[in-house]
């Protein structure tokens, strides 16, 4: 570690002397910024010119990539070796979408081939169901495909679907994740259960919320249908065949993975399944074939010019660097405002880490908090503090040229106006001379200029990247996703730390089942701290009523 602080205390020095120029300095000095600080992968550019960095901050930045071993770790990853050191695990959700034929081995076994029998055996189920022959157990076609499951058995699935909507025709697929009463009744409530699959969504199939919720659609299978009769209404994918069985779904139903899938990763594998069903075969192939290409270039691209390694060098100095708290995700885009919960997921259980590999303390901060919402519904909320508060929060813009309603032109232009013109004020911001030059050509008092004017000074330079594409379809998105996918991982090697557990969320499953013994009537132990005794008490008292 004793190099790494040094490489962060030389590009702290590198930041304090370019913090005399401001970002907008940068683009008056430099023409070609926009050329030099940005990268183009087929139809794809990652703009990170409005980051305020220079050469200098890029190359020691390279130096940190170089120190970390990050291209020697990316290539433990693909290669299958246990790179998830504490849970003992390979991690090769690259091998899911992997169009190389080349082998992979975990164990001294060729994963390859299996996959290729579980993806074969989801196009034929997939192509069965949009092409009625399999049917349900009145002999109907199935119209609506629910998805029970939660973490990565949800977020993925319901955001790649919302995505792609225009690719999504047949069926219609709904998600159920919390345990919440009211999100498994509002779904269930308008549909039938007579043309209505249920996907059991589970890597482990023990998660309390899946299960609890599994079981509460198996008895609303039940009321109008026999025990035998509403088996085939579910499908379930996971790792854990006899739990399946035990639940009542035949083996030929089951569609498996394999422990080296992380929840978080697990989009490509069968957790896929209400994609493929809402999309179709060919979209959902295009989407794997996306990802495959981004693949490829993290594993072939020189640093400089590797996407996922460049912008996770950008999170480095962003979070190491500038010590910026958290980072904002803005696509521009309605059909991917589960993006960011998606990337919450990916991003903050990979890398919100306080130990390093080894378990050590870390001396250095790990994943930053990211949050987002699409613009421009998020300009006319939160931006105020991104333009004019006291955090400077970096800004990654995400744009598609071409939108699919290709009669609502005006719609898309004022969109991809917005998005430039946010990233542009947030740079060159509106100093108070401006703002009160713009106030006297108002007509304004000098008195109501002075009294107005340090409101609307907006101090800009802050910094955001912009992502733009030509369109979001089923391949792009699967570019989009890779590429987080490996920026999450470029950032975890440089912090050294094991982006493929998740422990911290063990804690509050276990201390959520001893709260339900005491919810269920058992005596509250007299150790208990007083609000959760306060808590539980109240509970008692207003249970009934
Ligand atoms: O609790 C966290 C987590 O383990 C996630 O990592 C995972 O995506 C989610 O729960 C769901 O797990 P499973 O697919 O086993 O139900």
């Amino acid at each position: 570690m004793k190099e790494i602080d040094m490489l962060f205390k030389e590009l702290k020095e590198i930041k304090t002397k370019l913090d005399k120029n401001l970002l907008s300095d940068l683009f008056k000095s430099n023409p070609k910024r926009f050329e030099e600080f940005s990268l183009s992968l087929d139809e794809m550019i990652l703009d990170y010119s409005k980051v305020h960095i220079n050469k200098d901050a890029l190359s020691k930045l390279f130096e940190v990539a170089v120190e970390t071993k990050i291209e020697e770790k990316r290539d433990s990853m693909f290669s299958g070796e246990k790179i998830n050191n504490t849970e003992n695990r390979a991690v090769l959700h690259t091998a899911l979408r992997s169009k190389s034929n080349q082998s992979v081995y975990v164990d001294g076994k060729d994963v390859i081939p299996d996959i290729l029998i579980e993806l074969e055996k989801m196009k034929n189920f997939t192509n069965d169901i949009r092409n009625a022959k399999i049917l349900s157990s009145s002999n109907e076609k199935f119209t609506d495909i629910v998805n029970i499951g939660i973490g990565g058995s949800h977020l993925g699935p319901e955001m790649v679907t919302q995505a792609l909507s225009p690719y999504c025709n047949t069926l219609k697929v709904h998600f159920v994740s919390n345990i919440d009463s009211s999100h498994i009744e509002d779904t269930l409530k308008d549909l039938n259960p007579s043309t209505t699959l249920v996907i059991v969504a589970s890597k482990t199939f023990t998660t309390i919320e899946t299960m609890t919720n599994a079981n509460t659609a198996k008895k609303w299978f039940q009321n109008s249908l026999s025990e035998e009769e509403s088996n085939l209404h579910f499908v379930a994918l996971s790792t854990a065949l006899e739990k399946t069985k035990a639940f009542g779904i035949s083996d030929d139903r089951v569609f498996g993975f394999w422990n080296w899938v992380g929840g978080r990763y697990s989009i490509w594998s069968a957790i896929g399944l209400s994609v493929m069903l809402a999309i179709g075969v060919e979209n959902f192939d295009e989407f794997l074939s996306g990802a495959f290409e981004i693949d490829e270039h993290f594993k072939t691209a020189p640093l400089e010019e590797n996407m996922p390694i460049v912008l996770g060098l950008l999170g480095i100095w962003h979070r190491n660097i500038c010590d910026y708290e958290t980072r904002a995700l803005l696509p521009y885009d309605q059909r991917l405002s589960s993006f960011p919960r998606y990337v919450q997921q990916l991003d903050m259980e990979s890398n919100g880490k306080s130990v390093d590999s080894r378990g050590n303390e870390l001396s250095i901060k790990s994943g930053p908090i990211v949050w987002g919402e699409p613009g421009t519904n998020a300009q006319h909320s939160f931006f105020q503090l991104l333009h004019q508060g006291t955090n400077i929060i970096p800004c990654e813009f995400m744009i598609a040229v071409n939108n699919h309603e290709e009669d609502m032109q005006m719609h898309n232009d004022l969109l991809i106006a917005n998005c430039f013109a946010q990233s542009q004020a947030l740079m060159n911001g509106r100093n108070l001379d401006e703002v009160k030059e713009i106030l006297k050509e108002s007509g304004l008092s000098e008195d109501m200029i002075e009294e107005l004017a340090p409101h609307k000074v907006f101090k800009g330079n802050r910094p955001s990247s912009t992502l733009i594409y030509k369109k979001l379809d089923p391949k792009t998105l699967g570019k989009i996703i890779a590429l987080y996918e490996h920026r999450v991982f470029v950032e975890g090697a440089v912090w050294d730390i094991d982006s493929f557990d998740q422990w911290g969320v063990e804690l509050g499953k276990e201390l959520a089942s001893k709260m339900l013994t005491y919810i269920k009537g058992d005596e509250v132990a007299k150790s208990i701290d007083s609000s959760s005794r306060g808590l539980l008490n109240t509970v008692k008292l207003w249970n009934k009523d």
